[in-house]
C-alpha cells in the first residue's frame, strides 16, 4: 500500500527571547513556578518585522527546491494569528517563495488545531494527487499581555512541512479519532490582539479531549501502546503535555509508559525555549523529538495529540522512515536556539507594546534578523509589502 505523510520539515522562531527567570523575578514570582510549575525556560519575542507572513516563509524557505517548486498543488497556512480578514496569509507566502500560480493556496483556522487541520487536508490533497506534494505550514505568535496569568505561555514560531507520497521523515496513517465540543475555554475576539483564557477550565478541556480521543483510539486498537515508541502532545507549556501523560499512568503497561515519558523529555526541548507556537507547537515537539533522541530507529511509531481550543482534537499515529535524520537539521537548529539576543524585561514590554499602523500612513520597519530571508517590510496604504 502507498504511505504518505511528512516528506521534510523546518522551523523558524526569530532571534530574539525574554529568559523566564528574568521575567520571574521581574513579575515577583519563584523562578520555579515558571521553570518547574508551567515547565519553560525561555520565550521567543517577535519583532514587528518578523509577522506569521515572514516566519512561515523563512521556516519554508530552506525546504524548497526547483523540483519541489513545479510539484506542489496545494499550500496550507494554519494560523490563529491571522493578519488579513479576507486575503488569505498563504498568498503572500506563495509569493514569497516563487510558487507557481497553478496551484491552491488558502489558510485555515480553529485555533492551535489549525496546523493539523491543514496536515489532514493536505494527506486527502495528495492521497487524492499522488502526482502532487503540499507545503503545510504552521505560523503563530501567541499573545496574552503583560502581568496576565498567560504571560508565560507565550511565543512566537512557524513550522513547514511538505507532505506527500514519499515520507521521508514521517508516514502517517489513514486512521485518526476526532473530537469536536464548543467551548470557550480560550478565544480571541476580532477587536483583540490579545488572547483570552479560562486557563484551569483550558487545561480541563484540554484533558477531557484527549482521554476522550485516547479511549476511543484503544477501544478501535489504534493505540497498540506496547508498541508505542513515543507519545507527542499539542504543548502550550510543556506542563501541559505532561498532565496529558500522566493520565496514561494506569492505562498502559509500565515498561510502555517508562518509554513514552523518556521520550517525552526529548519532545519538549525546543519547545521549553521557544514557548508556544500555537498551530506548529505539535511539530515542534516532533522535530524536537526526531533530532534530539538519538536512540529512535526507523519504523518506530509515534500517537500525535492535536489540540485546539474552542474545541477540536484529533489523535493520528505515524511511523518513522529509513535515513529520516537525512530530512532533518539538527546543528541549524540549536545554532538558532542559541544565537537567539536576550532581551531584558523592559525590551521584551516596549517590544511587546509595538504597534504597526491602523490608519493606512506608511510605516518602514528596521530589520532585526539578517540570517532570515524574509521580513515584513513595512506597510503603505493598508498593504503589507514583503521581502
Ligand atoms: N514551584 C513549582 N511549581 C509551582 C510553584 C513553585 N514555586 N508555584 C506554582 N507552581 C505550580 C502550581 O502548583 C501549578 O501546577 P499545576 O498546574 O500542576 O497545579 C502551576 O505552577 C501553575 O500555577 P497556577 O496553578 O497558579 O496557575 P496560573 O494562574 O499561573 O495559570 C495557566 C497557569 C492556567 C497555564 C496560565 O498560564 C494560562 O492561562 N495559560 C494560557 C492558557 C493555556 O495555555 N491553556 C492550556 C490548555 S488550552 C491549549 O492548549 C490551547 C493553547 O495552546 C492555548
Amino acid at each position: 500500500m502507498d504511505s504518505f505523510g511528512i516528506e521534510k520539515l523546518n522551523f523558524y522562531t526569530p532571534n530574539q527571547y525574554i529568559d523566564l527567570v528574568d521575567l520571574a523575578h521581574a513579575r515577583g514570582v519563584d523562578p520555579n513556578k515558571y521553570l518547574i510549575g508551567i515547565g519553560q525556560e525561555k520565550m521567543a519575542v517577535a519583532p514587528l518585522d518578523q509577522d506569521i507572513v515572514a516566519m512561515g516563509a523563512n521556516a519554508a524557505e530552506p525546504l524548497m527546491d526547483e523540483d519541489l517548486r513545479t510539484s506542489l498543488g496545494l499550500l496550507v497556512v494554519g494560523t490563529e494569528s491571522g493578519i488579513d480578514q479576507s486575503k488569505a496569509a498563504a498568498l503572500f507566502i506563495h509569493q514569497l517563495l516563487g510558487l507557481p500560480e497553478s496551484m491552491r493556496v488558502m489558510e485555515i483556522k480553529e485555533a492551535c488545531y489549525g496546523g493539523t487541520a491543514g496536515l489532514m487536508v493536505a494527506l486527502d490533497f495528495v492521497r487524492s494527487h499522488p502526482e502532487s506534494k503540499a507545503l503545510v505550514i504552521t505560523s503563530d505568535i501567541a499573545r496574552y499581555g503583560l502581568q496576565t496569568p498567560g504571560e508565560v505561555t507565550q511565543g512566537a514560531g512557524a513550522v513547514a512541512m511538505i507532505v506527500g507520497n514519499k515520507p521521508g521523515v514521517l508516514a502517517i496513517e489513514p486512521n485518526t479519532v476526532v473530537a469536536s465540543r464548543s467551548t470557550y475555554d480560550f478565544w480571541r475576539p476580532n477587536y483583540s490582539n490579545v488572547a483570552f483564557a479560562q486557563g484551569k477550565y483550558s487545561e480541563e478541556v484540554y484533558l477531557s479531549m484527549f482521554t476522550e480521543v485516547w479511549d476511543r483510539a484503544e477501544n478501535m486498537s489504534l493505540t497498540q501502546s506496547d508498541n508505542l515508541a513515543a507519545l507527542l502532545f499539542h504543548i502550550p507549556f510543556s506542563k501541559m503535555g505532561r498532565k496529558g501523560l500522566r493520565t496514561l499512568e494506569s492505562k498502559v503497561d509500565a515498561t510502555s509508559y517508562a518509554r513514552i515519558v523518556e521520550r517525552f523529555e526529548n519532545s519538549i526541548i525546543y519547545g521549553q525555549q521557544v514557548g508556544n507556537i500555537y498551530t506548529g507547537s505539535l511539530y515542534l515537539g516532533l522535530l524536537s523529538l526526531l533530532e534530539n533522541d538519538t536512540s529512535l530507529v526507523e519504523g518506530d511509531r509515534f500517537g500525535l495529540f492535536s489540540y485546539g481550543s474552542g474545541s477540536e482534537a484529533e489523535l493520528f499515529f505515524g511511523t518513522i522512515q529509513p535515513d529520516f535524520r537525512a530530512h532533518l537539521d539538527a546543528k541549524k537548529h540549536s545554532s538558532m536556539l542559541k544565537n537567539r539576543r536576550r532581551l531584558s524585561v523592559a525590551e521584551y514590554e516596549h517590544e511587546f507594546e509595538k504597534e504597526l499602523v491602523q490608519d493606512g500612513t506608511e510605516q518602514i520597519l528596521k530589520r532585526s534578523d539578517f540570517n532570515a530571508p524574509h521580513r515584513l517590510i513595512g506597510l503603505n496604504k493598508h498593504q503589507r509589502s514583503y521581502c
